[in-house]
Order: structure tokens, then sequence, then C-alpha cells
């Protein structure tokens, strides 16, 4: 059937081999399945904000590698490039970084419901309420016509995030009250360790970490803001249902769970049973495998070549804790296995796998690793809302194959 597939394809001028294959595998589960579980590999926008090449571990935004934005930018020209389409010169990127600087801080309203929020609340779920209380203090956010407005107003929401996790985080409202910051990264950074934000070298590591995040195309939080934006929901309801999405242990909430994975491994020597172990009960590996890299996803490159050295090398800054050198020795150890036994299937360590271990050295608590992640990907999922509005997007409404009971009766 196949064959039959890629002749029809060739009839429709569809000749590039990728598309081919793509486009083949979409109709053979349309003809096998009738439906397409989990959405996978069904186009459902044009879009110019980022791409993948999942064979060859390619991600670009806006046509840039992600490593080069990584080496060469700082936050507010990767969010500028994102939420625009271009690098900003020096004068916007400065006007920017004023702006988010300026916008970081929250109204009382908000802060004291967060200050009263139980404890035991995941950093996640507090975010993502805090987003939407913050829809009380802009009272013309249901008018999202005005795409100059719109970009005005992401810049403000993405100002805030930060400062949400600051609160929440130390309990106090004016924890960053007198201080001073030179970057927003840096800002970033001080709402979730202090300490770690006076010391350039990790800040820089902070920063290049927040940009490998930034976007990812259709991931399962970017469809989130993408359908809840079609219904011309608010940029607020668009972002906190992208930051639920992102909570799960299958998508952003894996880098929390990679860190515990290696806690209970312990040392090197038990990594080989523990994976067998989950594989022979059908479990996942935190941190492995991705719907759309077949190979080793760049981040994770790029987190394993050139952030992890600055940071376990012997001519490092800082005081590394021997129990993190530890659990460093016993993630490479898990890679090594991991890519032994499942590398031919194309199962390799995520961006998740590495991060964990980056922001435990800078003395962050594990169950705020994905709001991290979130602080990343906001200038992404705010591209996409963007860019959902402007191409005047249809609202999302895919369909089901019903298989429940025909038209019944009730008798009483
Ligand atoms: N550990 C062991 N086996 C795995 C893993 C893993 N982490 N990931 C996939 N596989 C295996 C599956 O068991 C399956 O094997 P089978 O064909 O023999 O049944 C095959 O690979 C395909 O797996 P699917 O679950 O169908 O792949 P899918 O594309 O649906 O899932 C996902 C991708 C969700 C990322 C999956 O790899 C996973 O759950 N990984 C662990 C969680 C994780 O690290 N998530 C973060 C992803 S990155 C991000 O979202 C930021």
């Amino acid at each position: 059937m196949l064959e039959k597939i890629k002749e029809c394809l060739c009839v429709c001028n569809i000749t590039e081999e990728r598309t081919q294959k793509e486009y083949s595998e979409i109709i053979s589960t349309l003809f096998d399945k009738g439906y397409f579980p989990g959405l996978k590999g069904i186009p459902i926008v044009e879009s110019t904000i980022s791409n993948i090449d999942g064979e060859k571990g390619i991600l670009t935004f806006r046509g840039y590698p992600v490593e080069e934005l990584a080496n060469n930018c700082s936050y507010e020209e990767v969010c500028f490039l994102l939420l625009t389409g271009e690098l900003p010169n020096k004068k916007e990127q400065e006007e920017l970084r004023r702006k988010l600087l300026t916008h970081k801080k929250v109204d009382s309203k908000v802060t004291d419901l967060i200050t009263n929020m139980d404890r035991n609340l995941h950093p996640m779920y507090m975010l993502s309420t805090g987003v939407l209380l913050l829809q009380g203090s802009d009272n013309t956010s249901f008018n999202i016509q005005n795409q100059k407005e719109n970009i005005e107003r992401v810049i403000r929401l993405i100002a805030k995030l930060p400062t949400l996790i600051g609160v929440y985080r130390t309990n106090n409202p004016n924890f960053a009250e007198g201080k001073e910051f030179n970057s927003f990264a840096q800002y970033a950074l001080y709402c979730l360790d202090e300490g770690s934000s006076q010391n350039q070298k990790l800040v820089d590591i902070f920063e290049k970490l927040l940009i490998l995040h930034a976007d990812h195309t259709i991931n399962n939080s970017t469809f989130s803001v993408r359908a809840v934006g079609s219904s011309h929901a608010s940029i607020f309801a668009s972002i906190a249902s992208a930051i639920n999405s992102l909570s799960g242990p299958l998508h952003g909430g894996a880098n929390e769970k990679v860190i515990k994975m290696l806690e209970e491994i312990e040392v090197p020597e038990n990594a080989e049973e523990y994976i067998n172990n989950k594989k022979s009960q059908g479990e996942k590996i935190m941190g492995l495998g991705h719907r759309v890299y077949k190979t080793y996803d760049p981040r994770g490159v790029y987190f394993k070549k050139e952030l992890l050295p600055q940071i376990f090398n012997d001519n490092n800054p800082f005081e590394i804790d021997s129990s993190l050198e530890d659990l460093y020795k016993v993630a490479e150890e898990v890679e090594e296995i991991a890519l032994k036994q499942l590398g031919s299937k194309g199962i390799y360590p995520n961006v998740d796998f590495w991060s964990g271990l980056i922001l435990k050295a800078m003395n962050i608590k594990s169950n705020y690793f994905t709001t991290i992640f979130a602080l990343g990907r906001i200038m992404g999922w705010s591209a996409h809302w963007l860019e959902n509005i402007e191409s005047k997007s249809s609202i999302f409404r895919p369909k089901q194959l019903y298989k429940g009971s025909e038209i019944r009766s009730i008798k009483k």
C-alpha cells in the first residue's frame, strides 16, 4: 500500500522524500486506525517560528540554529527574535530589557493570594494560577485584535513570570525590593536563588539554559496555547493552559523526575539493573525519548558538551557538592547504558535529561525545575499565540471516532 500512496503523492506534486515519508505514514494511519492517536505527526498549522529536523538533530528559531543563539545572544535578543521574526539592534535590545525589568512588579492583590496559597501546592500549579490572576490588572486583555498591544501585553506577562515564582518561593512579596539587575536572566535567577544570581558565570549558564528551552514547534504545551488561543481566549488563559500541560512528566515535568530517578539509582553500579527493571515493567525511563527526535536532542548535546563541563570540571569556579558529582556520574552511566540498549530504537537523552543537574548546581530545589522550563518557553508560547491571531486561525476542533452505544431510551 505504501508504494500506492507514494505514487498518489507524486501525482499531487509532493516529491520531497521526507514529506513523502511523513504523509505516507499519516495516510496509512488513517487507513489502519481511522484516527490519529495523539495527533502524531499531523500538521495542524503553518508556522515560521521554529523548525526541527528530527533525523539530523537540528533545531532552529526563525532560521537560526539554537546553538548559535545560545552562544551569541541574550534572553532579550531571543525573545525579540521569537516575537517579531528578526533579531533586535542594540537599541531595541536595550529597550526590551528596560521593559522587562520595569514591568516585573506584580500587583499586591495577586501577591497576597500567592503568599496565602497552600505551601504544598506544586510551583507549576501556583504559576498557572498566578498567570490567570494577572488578568485582573489588565481589563483590556479580552480585546486581542491589535497586535502591537498584544506584543506589549506579552512583554508585561513575561516580565512577571519570575516574580510569581520568587514571591511563592520566598513567601515574601517584597523579596527583590531595592535590588538592581543587569539583565532579565539575572533577575530570573535571583527569583530562584539569590546567591547564584550574584555569580556572573552561573547567570550566563542559566541564560543559555533559558534560550535552549525557548521554543520547540508544536509540542504539547504549544499545542495547548494554540488550541486555547484559537477560541480567542486571552493570553493569560492560553499561557496558563500551556503551563499546566508542561507540568506533566511526559513533557516538561520530566526534568524534576530525572533527578529523582538519579537519586533513586544512587550509584553508577545500580544503573543497569534499574533500567532493566523499568523496561521489564514496561515503564518509561525519564529524560529519554522524544516524539520528534530520532537521534540525540541538540539541546541535550549542548548541555552535555558546552554547559555541564563548565560546572563539572576541576577548574570550575564554584563549590560543587560531592553528592551532586555522584549524581552526574550516575547520569553518565544511565546515558551510556541507554544508548547501548535503546539507541537503535531512536531513543536518546532529551533536554530534560541533563538540565536538572545544572539547576541543582545553582542550588535550585527540584520542584522548581519545570517553572524554569516555563521561563524559557514562554517566549515561544507567546510567539505562537501571536502567530495564531495574525494568521486568523479558525477555532481548533478536531473530531473523534464515536465508539459508544447507539441512541437508547431511559426505561423506568
Ligand atoms: N524509556 C523506555 N522506552 C521508551 C522511552 C523511555 N523514556 N520512550 C519511548 N520508549 C519506547 C516505548 O516503550 C515504545 O516502545 P515499543 O515500540 O517497543 O512499544 C517506543 O519507544 C515508542 O514510544 P512512544 O511512547 O510511542 O513514543 P512517543 O513519541 O509517544 O513518546 C515521549 C515520546 C512521551 C517523550 C516518551 O519518549 C517518554 O515518555 N519519555 C520519558 C518522559 C520524558 O523524558 N519526557 C520529556 C520529553 S522532552 C519534553 O517534552 C520537553
